[in-house]
This record gives C-alpha cells, sequence and structure tokens, in this order.
C-alpha cells in the first residue's frame, strides 16, 4: 500500500482552501495555546482565540468526510488566577457553525512534575475535544480494547441483583447495562480518560504531544489507507504516527524552521522506505559475508 505524506507551509486558515471538500477521515491536533508560547511560535490573546479560530475551522469542517472525526487536543490557561473561559466559548461558536460536540475524553499526564502553587494543585492533565459532522461517525471500538485487569476479578466477583440484569439509565438516555455480560471476558473498552505519559525529549519543539496520543485515536477513528491532517503540525508527530500506521496524512505548519525540520525527517523516512530491494538484499549478502 502506497502511503502518501504531505506536508505544507504556511498559515492553515489559508492552506486548507487547497485542500478538497469532504477528504479527510480524521483531524487530529493541538492548536496554539492562548498566548502560551509566545517566546516560541506567537500566542493568540485568550479575547482573541475564538475570532482566529473560527476561519480555520470552518475549513476542517469543509474538508472532513461526512463520517470522519475532529479531535482538537486543548486547555485554557490560567490567567490572573482564573481558568480562561475560551476554550468553552469555542465549544459553543463551533457548535453554532455546525459542528456537533460528541465526546470529550481527558489526558492524564501520568508524569507532570511534582510543583506547588499557593492556590491550585499541578495540572496534569488536558482536554481532547471530539467533534463531528453527524451522529453517525467511523468508529473501531475493537481496536483500543485494553485487559480486563483486576476489575473483573474484584467487581464482578460480586455482582448484585440490579447488575446481573439490563440496568436501563435513569436519566432516559436510552443507554442500559449488564455488568454480567463482561463475566470471562479478556478484553473490556477503555474509558474516556487516557493515562499517558508526556514524551518531549529529543522532538526539538517545546509542545510536542506523545506518539501514544494521536496513535490511540488513529486506531480508533480511521483504518489502513484513510487520511489524517494535522492543521498544526509542530514537529510532525501526527504524521509520522500516521505514516508509521499505513496511514495517509498531511500537516501544516506556519513556522519554516519546524516545517524544515518535518521534511528533512520525512526524506530520511523516504531513504529507508524506497531503498530498492535487491540492493538491500545484496548489503545483507555482503554483510553475511563479511561476517563469515
Ligand atoms: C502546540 S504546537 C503542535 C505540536 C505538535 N502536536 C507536535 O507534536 O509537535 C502548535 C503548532 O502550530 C503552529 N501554528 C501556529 N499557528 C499556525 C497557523 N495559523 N497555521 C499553521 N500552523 C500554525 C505553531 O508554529 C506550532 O508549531
Amino acid at each position: 500500500m502506497e502511503i502518501n505524506t504531505d506536508i505544507r507551509l504556511g498559515d492553515s486558515k489559508e492552506i486548507l482552501k487547497d485542500l478538497p471538500d469532504n477528504s479527510v477521515d480524521l483531524i487530529f491536533t493541538s492548536p496554539p495555546y492562548a498566548d502560551q508560547r509566545k517566546n516560541t511560535y506567537g500566542g493568540i490573546h485568550p479575547d482573541k482565540y475564538v475570532e482566529w479560530f473560527l476561519p480555520i475551522s470552518k475549513e476542517l469542517l469543509r474538508v472532513l468526510k461526512p463520517e470522519g472525526t475532529f479531535v482538537l487536543n486543548i486547555k485554557e490557561k490560567v490567567v490572573n488566577g482564573e481558568r480562561s473561559t475560551y476554550v468553552m466559548e469555542l465549544i459553543i461558536a463551533m457548535r453554532k457553525q455546525g459542528w456537533l460536540w460528541t465526546e470529550e475524553f481527558i489526558w492524564h499526564k501520568k508524569n507532570s512534575f511534582p510543583g506547588k502553587w499557593p492556590n491550585r494543585f499541578r495540572d496534569s492533565w488536558e482536554r481532547l475535544l471530539q467533534f463531528n459532522k453527524q451522529k453517525k461517525f467511523n468508529m473501531y471500538q475493537e481496536e483500543v480494547m485494553v485487559p480486563m485487569g483486576d476489575w473483573a476479578k474484584n467487581r464482578l466477583k460480586n455482582l448484585s441483583e440490579t447488575d446481573k440484569k439490563r440496568d436501563n439509565s435513569k436519566v432516559g438516555s436510552g443507554f442500559g447495562k449488564n455488568v454480567s455480560n463482561w463475566i470471562n471476558r479478556k478484553m473490556a473498552y477503555p474509558t474516556n480518560v487516557l493515562h499517558l505519559a508526556t514524551e518531549c525529549n529529543n522532538k526539538n519543539h517545546s509542545a510536542a504531544f506523545p506518539e501514544s496520543l494521536p496513535e490511540w485515536f488513529i486506531k480508533l477513528f480511521t483504518k489502513k489507507g484513510d487520511t489524517v491532517l494535522d492543521p498544526f503540525m509542530g514537529s510532525g508527530t501526527t504524521n509520522f504516527v500516521a505514516q508509521r500506521m499505513n496511514r495517509n496524512s498531511i500537516g501544516i505548519e506556519i513556522v519554516p524552521e519546524y516545517y524544515n525540520m518535518v521534511n528533512d525527517k520525512l526524506e530520511t523516512t523516504k531513504l529507508i522506505l524506497f531503498e530498492p530491494e535487491e540492493d538491500y538484499e545484496q548489503i545483507k549478502t555482503k554483510r553475511r559475508k563479511a561476517i563469515r
């Protein structure tokens, strides 16, 4: 299967206009947070954040396939001792733009640094907001199943009468559970809290996310040969993971230094991927011969 990794230099607001309608299966991205990293790639004032993001999300809505998903990694910062509300305002504005706010995942940063603040504790989680164009979207839940673990040993051993029969939702959501269905099963569906360590070493980008983060969502929302878009590419984590998982991808980055860094790395990968097979065999044979 031939996989295409297409990276572009420029402002997403403009570059996205070149992408065809309904052509992307998953958008996975972490945009610049409001004013947070002024010294590296310029921030956006919290009061201007929604206004800045909406023209981009309008294009994202156009390029996403109807059954595709948009996952936005974002967390509001603290300004003058208060949490900003721009993420909440953004969700409301995006709903008005036509997006469905389907789900919210939490990325629990397992290894966040210890610290002491006068009026709060260390921040060790971020939001991953899931948006869709329609209620029916592609989701491959079996791909992210997790071992049952201790839960099976403890809770499932002592089931109450309610647990043994279908327990319909008390809030009328139409969902119900029958916990006894899970007895003797080895695997279960995960929760919407992801416990992953941050991993910012050797990436040359101050805000790179761990590879396991895009990996999990790529597994859940795409299959091989699908297309993943990261409109705020940074060090290209989403694209490199997509490539490794046999997904096509598009990355857009406004800072030439980051774009060039990803481009150089992709060139190296290409050289490895497209090394002619005979030559490789010859090298292997030569090496074997030399060892003998
Ligand atoms: C939070 S970082 C993304 C980091 C990335 N997830 C990674 O793993 O390296 C956001 C990136 O968006 C880029 N950026 C900011 N505004 C942009 C815009 N309008 N269009 C494209 N890229 C932009 C920044 O230069 C920065 O590299």
